[in-house]
């Protein structure tokens, strides 16, 4: 009997570690989604001048991506190296053998961010700070990023 109840305690807290990391790789794909959202389909047409200039757009991209690069330290924590992601983007194994390189990745985006948060004023300013962020999310994603098959 009581082997019994410990066998499902730790199958129990089996599930919910294995529930846990499963939660933070839906966080981790739902922001970067929303990353390639906000880049493609807000900043980048207005940089281009193929959407109009919307200064209230710009500033709710800009938080969302605030919002992620101060997330992004605590989703890959090493029990979610072992899951196997079957999206078509994955993290790359370096993020955990390289975790050094990684959070100097985070830091760079995050940087990038705070220093554009307030800098873009209109179509102009938007289009010569662009460019900073977009590299900030391709050097993370050349090195820490593997696209599946
Ligand atoms: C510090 C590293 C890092 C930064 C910065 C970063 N990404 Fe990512 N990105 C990743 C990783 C790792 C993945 C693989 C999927 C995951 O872990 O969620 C990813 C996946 C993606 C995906 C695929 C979506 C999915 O569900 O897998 C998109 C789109 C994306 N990133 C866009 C962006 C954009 C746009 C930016 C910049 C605004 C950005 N990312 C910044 C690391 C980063």
């Amino acid at each position: 009997m009581k082997r019994s109840v410990l066998a499902a305690v730790v199958l129990l807290l089996g599930v919910s570690a294995v529930a846990a990391q499963q939660d933070l790789i839906e966080q981790s794909h739902a922001l970067m989604k929303a990353n390639g959202k906000n880049l493609g389909g807000v900043l980048s047409p207005m940089a281009r001048g193929d959407k109009p200039y919307d200064q209230a757009a710009v500033d709710a991209a800009l938080a969302q991506l605030d919002d992620t690069a101060k997330k992004l330290p605590t989703l890959y924590p090493a029990s979610v190296k072992a899951v196997k992601q079957d999206s078509e983007y994955t993290p790359s194994a370096k993020v955990w053998d390289d975790r050094a390189g990684f959070d100097a990745q985070i830091a760079s985006f995050a940087k990038a961010v705070s220093e554009a948060k307030g800098k873009i004023k209109d179509a102009d300013s938007l289009k010569a700070t662009l460019p900073t962020i977009g590299k900030a999310c391709s050097g993370c994603h050349e090195t820490f990023r593997v696209k599946n098959g």
